[in-house]
């Protein structure tokens, strides 16, 4: 099948080298066949480094509806700012095309469900390329702990700080806006821990939160803004088992940045990334859980996310990383900041179905009043 990327900018490069392990391994997926970036320089470096590394290069595109009618193309993967997700979907969908879309889903859940809507309204394949749940060690780790390795999980704890400096958070200033990437950080790497949490240990009831922008201005020498997204949250939570978590992230800290993630069981601890330490005193290394739970796997995120998305449309298989988990983990974070604004703990089922949504109307009045609401 073919497919085409929208948007050559921070994480693109990641997905060829996703692509290019397929390529490695002889496992027959998408051939990359055309690339769309606005800025043309970065689509035509984009195209070379491609050309490196899976041996075509693709035509290059600076108008993605362009692409799409010109080429032949079976999925798009779309690789954009977070307002443009559902802008960019409905098209391809409405085109006949397969969507992968990046985390999160779209700028808030609101636009979550329509593109779900959307894609069942043109019966068109949606998954989303969440690298936390993807790829052999995530996925082991998920079947290890539904396995009951750590018995059962009753807490969870996660904290991540990163030290900007008042710089931008991936050279990007767009993603310290809430009408462009949907929040602060708390959204652009918080999903990707609100879909773990839910992937090792089910739905999350309610969350209760704090949420602050110490940083009032951000610079990067040339640009200089004033942040409208949260730069710190501090969130604690109840799954629908029970079980409890506590989860901070910042990207106001100084001096020295940490991150980490506990996941608690009855008969011990998960450490993702690392390793499982039983109550025992047993320590099973990544590796060896791999060998037992996830052997069939893909090792990178990226490539795996390429197997469900073919898989999908080709066998019709449920992806792991589907639109649907993708909207219930935008939405724990969006129930964070509901929570932080009016000062309640706040359900989850309520703001992924819209019952609460006043911390989702500030980012939509600030998306719609950006220039390209
Ligand atoms: N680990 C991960 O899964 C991960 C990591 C980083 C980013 N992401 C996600 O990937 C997406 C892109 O993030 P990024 O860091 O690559 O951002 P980025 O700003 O570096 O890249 C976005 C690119 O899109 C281009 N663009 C903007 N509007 C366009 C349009 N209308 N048509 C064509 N091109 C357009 C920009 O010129 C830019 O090159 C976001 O959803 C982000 O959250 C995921």
């Amino acid at each position: 099948m073919n497919i085409g990327f929208i948007g050559c900018g921070v994480i693109s490069i990641a997905h060829l080298e996703g692509l290019e392990e397929l390529k490695k391994a002889n496992q027959q997926t998408f051939e990359l066949t055309a690339v769309c970036d606005l800025n043309e320089d970065r689509a035509n470096t984009f195209a070379a480094h491609a050309e490196e590394r899976l041996g075509k290069h693709p035509a290059v595109y600076t108008d993605y509806q362009k692409m799409i009618k010109e080429e032949k193309l079976d999925a798009v993967s779309v690789l954009l700012d977070h307002d443009l997700h559902h802008i960019v979907a409905e098209h391809c969908f409405a085109s006949g095309i397969h969507v992968q879309m990046q985390k999160p889903l779209a700028i808030s859940p609101f636009y979550g469900r329509k593109i779900l809507a959307d894609a069942k309204k043109y019966n068109r394949v949606l998954t989303v390329s969440e690298p936390s749940v993807l790829g052999a060690e995530n996925v082991a780790m998920a079947r290890a702990i539904k396995d009951g390795i750590i018995g059962s999980v009753n807490m969870v704890m996660d904290y991540a700080t990163v030290t900007l400096n008042r710089t931008f958070f991936a050279g990007t200033a767009w993603r310290h806006f809430k009408g462009r990437a949907g929040a602060g950080w708390i959204n652009d790497h918080g999903v990707h821990r609100t879909h773990m949490f839910t992937e090792v240990n089910g739905p999350i009831h309610e969350v209760f939160a704090y949420a602050e922008i110490f940083e009032k201005e951000l610079s990067d020498g040339t640009t200089t803004i004033q942040p409208t997204g949260e730069d710190t949250s501090v969130t604690v939570f109840r799954f629908d088992n029970g079980g409890l978590g506590h989860w901070m992230c910042s990207t106001a800290a100084h001096g020295e940045k940490m991150s980490g993630v506990w996941i608690y069981g009855s008969k011990g601890c998960f450490r993702p990334g690392k390793h499982a330490a039983l109550e025992n005193g047993q320590i099973i290394p990544a590796k060896d859980l791999i060998a037992q739970y996830a052997p069939e796997v893909a090792a990178h995120p990226f490539a795996h996310s390429y197997v469900e998305l073919w898989e999908a449309i080709a066998e019709q298989k449920a992806p792991i990383s589907s639109g649907e988990r993708g909207l219930e983990a935008l939405s724990i974070v969006f129930t964070a900041l509901e929570s932080a604004l009016i000062g309640l703990p706040v359900k989850v089922e309520d703001v992924m179905n819209g019952v609460s949504h006043a911390y989702e109307d500030t980012v939509i009045k600030e998306m719609l009043a950006d220039r390209r609401g």
